[in-house]
């Protein structure tokens, strides 16, 4: 069961009790949000792949906080996007509600998602014109990897919780993901991950993390 919980920004974000972990930092899950996967990745995306639509896989859809702040840029800067996420256990709707997230981001935005939640875990849904979502109802783990993105966002629990999907070879199925040039973004580092991502051929960069946080890592694919 999740509980949900108030982190320092005054953001919500849910602790998972089985695991024994917040979906986000508890010094601001907004803020954590918005640098690493954001300002990190998004916007690094854009830039590196300007006038595309962006395709992004999300390891640990979750709550969609991730997804909501990406959907909301896209929309304010007139950016196609296409949007996947994988969840082994998707959050209920009630939970969703319970986020208040709808605060974060335009009506149009949180409608999106909320009244689309359950149809994008059965196929690909169109929110908007070139604004597409799927959610996959698998593990990580089984889903077949296509080198069509251009951005993963690897939001999976800490290395402490679920060490399983940290290994070198879920690192190197994560890399089967992204396009030539694609980006790896996560909010952790670690030595482990750096020589993984570095052994694949990406080129790292230590960025200054989110709050609570030194450093985070983005990694960026041969091409
Ligand atoms: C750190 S939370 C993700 C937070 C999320 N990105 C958000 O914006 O709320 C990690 C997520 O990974 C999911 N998860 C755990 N094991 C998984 C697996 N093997 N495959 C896919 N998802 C998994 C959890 O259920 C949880 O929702």
């Amino acid at each position: 069961m999740n509980k949900i919980i108030t982190t320092a920004d005054g953001s919500n974000t849910l602790f998972n009790e089985t695991i024994g972990e917040h979906y986000h930092s508890t010094h601001g899950a907004l803020q954590e949000s918005e640098h690493v996967f954001i300002d990190a990745g998004l916007k690094h995306a854009i830039a590196n792949f300007p006038g595309q639509q962006i395709s992004i896989f999300e390891v640990g859809f979750g709550t969609g906080l991730n997804f909501l702040l990406t959907l909301a840029h896209c929309k304010a800067n007139d950016i196609e996007l296409n949007y996947t996420g994988v969840e082994a256990f998707p959050i209920a709707k009630e939970e969703l509600i319970l986020t208040d997230y709808s605060k974060y981001v335009s009506s149009e935005v949180w409608n999106a998602l909320f009244d689309n939640y359950e149809s994008a875990q059965e196929a690909e849904v169109d929110l908007f014109p070139n604004q597409k979502l799927r959610v996959l109802k698998n593990t990580f783990q089984e889903v077949i990897p296509s080198a069509t993105h251009h951005l993963m966002y690897y939001d999976a629990f800490s290395v402490r919780h679920q060490a399983e999907m940290w290994t070198d070879e879920m690192i190197a199925h994560a890399a089967n993901f992204l396009l030539p040039g694609g980006i790896f973004v996560t909010y952790a580092i670690t030595g482990k991950l750096k020589r993984a991502l570095k052994g694949l051929g990406f080129t790292i960069e230590k960025l200054t993390g989110a709050a609570g946080k030194r450093e985070m890592l983005r990694a960026t694919k041969a091409n």
